[in-house]
Parts: C-alpha cells; sequence; structure tokens
C-alpha cells in the first residue's frame, strides 16, 4: 500500500501548507489548550469534589519538573511557579543562567518573584531590598543594615536547561541529582526549530498519565476510531486507527535484550539508566479495512517521572514531541508537548500535531473522571501495567508526601 500511503501524506502535506496559517490565527495549535472551555472545566472540578480517590501512591515523585519553558524567560526576568507543594522564584540572569529560589523572602516573608529585582547573580526582594545569591541563596546585600548576618540565607532548588525547557529537581530526602535530562542535538544545533505547543490541566495523579504507555489495550478502545469522531460511540467501518507493534519495557529489560557487552559494564548502566523507560508503536489509518494511509512508527523514551522524548517517524521525516508532566497540586497536572522538526516539514509536523491533541484529550477525559486502582484486576495481557508500575516505584522514597499531608500544607 506505499503508493497509497504517499498520496495521503502528500494530501496532508498539502493540507498542512494551506491550513497552517489559519490554524495559527485561531491558536489551535500554538497556545494553550485545556479540556473543554471555562464552564467545563469548573463543572469538572466540582464534579472532581464527589469523586473517589482510591489508595494513592505518594503524590510528587522524585526527579526533574519542567516549571518553565525557556522561552517563557528572558534574562533578567522572574517568574512565580508553584507546584511539588513548592513556590518557587525562577530567575535568568543577565549572562542567561537560571537560579531558582524559594519565592518567600525569609525576613518579613513577600513573594520575591512578584516584583522582585533581578541583580547579577542576585534576586533583590520587592519588600526592603535584600538581595539573596542565585547560586547558593545567601544574602549579599541589606540595603540599611551594617552587616549581613551569616545565617540570612534562603532555599535553593537545583535547575537544568535541556530541549529548551527548565526544570527543577525534586526529591524527598533532599538527595543530590544522580542524571538529568539532555538536550539532544538536532535541537541545540537549531536542525530542528519550534512549530508549536499546547498544555492541558488534568485531575489526576502523575502516574497515571505515562502509565497510557504501557497500557496497550486502551489503544483501539480509545483511540481507535477515527478523529472528529467521538471516542466509543463509533463503528462505522469507514475509518479507524490501528496502533500495533506494542511494546513498552523499563531500561533494564531494553538493555539486556540488546549489545552483548561485557557484564559489568551492562550493570552500571543499568543502574545509571534505570530512571529511562521505552516505549514502540505504529500507527496507521485503516479506510475501508483495506488501505493503510498516515504510517507512522513512534519511538518513546521516559526519562525519569515527568518528562517523555516522542520522535515520530514519517514518510518525509522525523518530527519530535516533549511531553513534560508537573505536579501542581497534588492532584492537578499540568501537562505541555511541545513540537519539533526540521522547518521544510513544519506544516506536515503541525498537523500530526493537532491529531494528536485530539487523540490526548481523549485520554484526559478518562483521568479526569477516574480513580487511582492500587490493585487493578488485570489479565495477562495486561502485563506492562505491572511491569510500569514497579518501574515507577523508583521515584518514590520514605518521605514523599502522601495525598492528606500535601494537601494539609495547601491548606491556609
Ligand atoms: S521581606 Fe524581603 S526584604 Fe523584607
Ligand atoms: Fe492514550
Amino acid at each position: 500500500m506505499a503508493g497509497w500511503w504517499s498520496i495521503g501524506d502528500a494530501f496532508l502535506m498539502l493540507f498542512g501548507i494551506l491550513l497552517a496559517p489559519y490554524l495559527y490565527k485561531f491558536n489551535w495549535i500554538k497556545d494553550l489548550r485545556i479540556e473543554g472551555d471555562s464552564k467545563r472545566i469548573l463543572a469538572n472540578h466540582l464534579e472532581s469534589k464527589k469523586r473517589k480517590l482510591g489508595k494513592l501512591p505518594p503524590v510528587y515523585p522524585n526527579g526533574w519538573f519542567a516549571l518553565l519553558e525557556s522561552s517563557q524567560l528572558g534574562k533578567g526576568q522572574v517568574k512565580h511557579v508553584a507546584a511539588l507543594g513548592q513556590n518557587y522564584a525562577v530567575f535568568r540572569t543577565d549572562n542567561g543562567t537560571v537560579r531558582i529560589l524559594d519565592a518567600y523572602c525569609p525576613h518579613l516573608g513577600a513573594n520575591m518573584a512578584e516584583g522582585g529585582r533581578v541583580k547579577g547573580d542576585c534576586l533583590e526582594c520587592p519588600f526592603h531590598g535584600w538581595q539573596f545569591r542565585g547560586s547558593d541563596g545567601q544574602c549579599d546585600h541589606i540595603p540599611y543594615a551594617d552587616k549581613v548576618p551569616h545565617f540570612a540565607r534562603t532555599k535553593t532548588w537545583k535547575c537544568c536547561e535541556a530541549n529548551e525547557i527548565i526544570f527543577v529537581w525534586h526529591h524527598a530526602e533532599g538527595l543530590e541529582p544522580t542524571w538529568q535530562p539532555q538536550t539532544m542535538n538536532h535541537i541545540s544545533s537549531r536542525e530542528w526549530r519550534y512549530q508549536g505547543r499546547n498544555e492541558f490541566l488534568i485531575n489526576c495523579h502523575i502516574q497515571e498519565v505515562a502509565e497510557n504507555g504501557a497500557d496497550s489495550a486502551h489503544l483501539s478502545a480509545v483511540h481507535g476510531p477515527a478523529l472528529f469522531s467521538k471516542a466509543g460511540h463509533f463503528s462505522s467501518s469507514i475509518a479507524r486507527h490501528s496502533w500495533t507493534n506494542v511494546n513498552w519495557a523499563p531500561h533494564k529489560s531494553f538493555l539486556e535484550s540488546q549489545s552483548s557487552e561485557g557484564a559489568k559494564s551492562k550493570e552500571q548502566e543499568i543502574k545509571n539508566l534505570r530512571h529511562r523507560a521505552y516505549m514502540t508503536l505504529r500507527h496507521s489509518l485503516v479506510l475501508f479495512e483495506k488501505f493503510e494511509l498516515f504510517q507512522l512508527d513512534v519511538n518513546v523514551q521516559q526519562i525519569g517521572p515527568g518528562y517523555v522524548e516522542l520522535m515520530m517517524e514519517t514518510s518525509v521525516g522525523t518530527m519530535c514531541i516533549f511531553q513534560t508532566v508537573t505536579p501542581m497540586e497534588p492532584l492537578l497536572q499540568k501537562v505541555t508537548h511541545l513540537l519539533y522538526s526540521r522547518p521544510l516539514i513544519g506544516p506536515y509536523a503541525r498537523i500530526l500535531f493537532l491529531g494528536e491533541c485530539l487523540m490526548f484529550e481523549r485520554d484526559v477525559a478518562i483521568w479526569n473522571r477516574k480513580k487511582f486502582e492500587k490493585q487493578p484486576l488485570l489479565v495477562k495481557e495486561d502485563k506492562m501495567i505491572l511491569a510500569y508500575r514497579r518501574w515507577y516505584s523508583q521515584f518514590y522514597s520514605q518521605h514523599s508526601p502522601s495525598y492528606h499531608s500535601a494537601m494539609k500544607s495547601l491548606q491556609w
């Protein structure tokens, strides 16, 4: 069916070129995208009060989490981000380094991200002008005092920038990072360019989002019905999405199935990269149960508890989506998808991305209403879900906050 496939791709490319300006104009692709309108969000929020929670795992796993996109923080700017039970003041110094301090000034508690000023490597509090160093949180200057006491300091967080995303390191035991997200060569060389983004706020536990990758059975039920038809109400045999070659594996089993290098170096690599997991799948659109169009091979790397890189191989080239998942509250996840590709295939990539948004909305509708099932009733074909849960449990530790302790700290 190669002929049909390329005709389909050519059609989509043309459609993309013609429609891209229109889509940009109406912000379908480029900007904020939350499930439904504000009334539905409110209704969903009220509905969530009646929802059963289930026995939840801790709500803030250990790892790197996206706080902002690099483009959202210029030199000399400071932004307040509340996530993971913390209030962060994220700022960029004049030489471009990103720093993160506790937003609340230890002097009298002003929020330094609201009206604070970046001065060299320091953030200056807007209330009385104390200046705190971004590197170690030490107070460097008090405009009306002769001496700065050594105990005048505030908390800092480790941060890094990769693939034009600003990440913070969160660890319940205060441990240092043993890994961090890496910038891809195609992005640093600017061979692949930013093509658009979307953003969702989802009422669910963070673990549920990536569990989707190991849950192969939901693919045909949720993502089988053709786009622009209502999931679950579409029985036509005119068009459906097919998902094959589905596999999910933690780094350990992935590596064991690969190279034949020495056992020792393998063991070390397993240890260093155990925060990674891999998923593959192949998509095509089946028309009249006969013709396969828009074939797409997807290779996914889950890197830690809240960051995913999806490489999508199409007939005209590769596009890449970075997915970030950050707990804003115990059961409120901010999910963003950032799209990159070579400029030439940008219009095509944007159309596929719109399809991805619509597919993702189907998952969001389920996540927003489900309960977390600690002991799911599974059949043997669901075994990847258990493997996923075992793998994800590495991101919890003794002091990882439970739902109730995290909620308590949010209440005034
Ligand atoms: S509250 Fe920040 S300097 Fe006084
Ligand atoms: Fe899904």
